[in-house]
This record gives structure tokens, sequence and C-alpha cells, in this order.
């Protein structure tokens, strides 16, 4: 088993210049697979609701939802730095309801961290969260909960004012005790001056090559999600064509005799078969002269 990736072990790579990998995760056979590859930070994204779902967006994610799948990534990942996203309306009522959902994560689920969206308007949140010893990471620029307000699945900080603004947030947000922050749909001069000025990891996912690390929808990935693919995916298979391929072959097969073959069938022991046979045929005609009498 590798070693536990720690808070410690992303900052040491932020100060060696390495690049920090991380992958959402859902369940357990792909915890599976992105530990053994080594992906450094799995975050059970509450972008579960849509890629797994088949919800129109993330706000239907509850946190019971979520708990489970943090569990089954626990399990097949247990040296990856685990984050579990708190989910629509899991952090915003109060402070007080915000750390008992953070606390389900970590206690509940073994998670290493929360992760919630918003700047600003998140700081006292993210302060009261990193005080009951509970390690944030803030998200901003495209922040899919806030959906209504964006005006869709849309870039940010595209023009000087909006830009500068994330830029500030992500400030307040370290000050505020956040140990990362994610940037989503940012232009990479945005995420260039975040990551040169912050001294914590900052997370890209679409937010340029020059961020600490980067982050795929592991669906998008794989390509095994494609309602809509964002201009910051990059595809490595594509899951999609060899499912499928796979289905029909199955409905093939089964539907020409080819499968099952010999060699999916259970054996019966030597001599056995023979006389199976032979007592069926037994019982069968001394039932038909039964009937007979
Ligand atoms: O839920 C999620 O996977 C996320 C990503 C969109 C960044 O928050």
């Amino acid at each position: 088993m590798r070693e536990k990736v720690t808070i410690t072990t992303l900052q040491a790579k932020k100060a060696r210049g390495e690049k920090i990998t991380m992958l959402t995760c859902y369940d357990y056979p792909t915890a599976l697979l992105e530990e053994k590859a080594g992906v450094d930070i799995l975050l059970v994204g509450d972008s579960l609701a849509m890629t797994v779902l088949g919800h129109p967006s993330t706000l239907t994610a509850t946190m019971d939802v979520m708990i489970v799948h943090a569990q089954a990534v626990r399990r097949g990942a247990p040296g990856a730095f685990l984050i579990g996203d708190m989910p629509y309306m899991s952090y915003q009522i109060s402070k007080k309801e915000a750390i008992r959902n953070a606390g389900r994560f970590m206690a509940e689920a073994g998670c290493d961290a929360v992760k919630l969206e918003g700047g600003r308007n998140m700081a006292e949140v993210v302060e009261a969260l990193t005080k009951a010893t509970i390690p944030v990471m803030g998200h901003l620029g495209l922040t899919p909960q806030s959906i209504a307000q964006l005006g869709g699945f849309k870039a940010q900080g595209r023009n000087v004012d909006t830009a500068l603004r994330v830029i500030e947030d992500a400030k307040i947000l370290e000050e505020a005790g956040a140990f990362a922050i994610l940037l989503e749909a940012v232009p990479p001069e945005v995420g260039k001056i975040i990551t040169k000025q912050a001294s914590i990891p900052i997370i890209s996912i679409g937010a340029g090559p020059q961020c600490d690390g980067q982050l795929l929808i592991v669906h998008d990935m794989l390509g095994f999600f494609d309602a809509f693919t964002p201009k910051f995916v990059k595809k490595y298979a594509n899951l999609n064509e060899t499912i499928l391929q796979a289905f029909r072959e199955y409905i093939d097969d089964v539907t020409s005799g080819r499968f099952p073959a010999s060699e999916h069938f259970y054996n019966m022991k030597p001599g056995e078969a023979a006389r199976l046979e032979a007592q069926v045929k037994d019982r069968n005609s001394s039932a038909v002269s039964q009937d007979g009498m």
C-alpha cells in the first residue's frame, strides 16, 4: 500500500513545484483503480447527481447519498487524500449545520477534508469548520451550485473586474483557513496569479496549466458521460463506445446461442450426469405408470 497522502504531502508538492493530481470518484471499483494508479486526491463530488444519478444539475445531491458514496470510495482508496463535497444547502443555512454535515464526512466516511463552493460569502463558514478541525478546500470561479445566479454553466473571471473579484476571494478563503482552493473555468491568467500569490495548493479544473494541480471529472475523462463536455475536458478513453459495443455483443451472443458456451458451465462430477439422467428417467416412468392406475 502506498504512503497515505496528507495535507503535508500536498503542501510539500506545491513547495517543490510538483503537480498534484486529482480526480472525482464515486464508487468502490473506480476508487480501487484511482488508488492503484496513484492519484493524489479523490473528490466525491456532488457532480455524481449528474454523472451517476442522471439529474440535470448538482442541486439534488443530499448528505445521505454523498456519505454512502464517500464510504465506498474510502474502502477502495485508503491511501488517497479523500475530499467530501458539501452538497447544496448542507452548509449555507448556518455554521452549526455546516459543522454537523462536514463532521459526518470526516467521522462516518473517513474523509480527510471537505469542499464547499463560494468566496467571501462563505469565509465565516470556512473559518468555523477549520476551527472545528475540519480541513476545507474552497471552490471559486464556476460554482455549479450557483447556476441559477450565474445563468448556467459559464466560465467566470473573463474581464478585469470579475477576475479581480475571484483573485480577492481566493485571498479571503486562504485567510479564513482553507487548506487548498479549487478554481473552475476561469482564464489561465487568473489561475496563474492566484497560484503565485497563494501559499496553499491551487487546483485547476479549467483554470490553466500554471496551477499547482489538475482535476477532471472521472466520467468526462473516461468518455463515460456525454450529456455535455466542457471545453476543459481531455478524454483519455471512450468507455461509452466500449461498453455499448459489449452490450450489443452480449445481446447478439445470447440471441444466437453463442453464450453461454461450455467454458461457462458447471460440470457435474465424473459419472454423475449419466446417473442423474437414469434416475430422472426412472422417476418419470414410475410417475407415468402411477397415472395409469
Ligand atoms: O462536484 C464536483 O465534481 C465538482 C467539480 C465540478 C469541480 O465540484
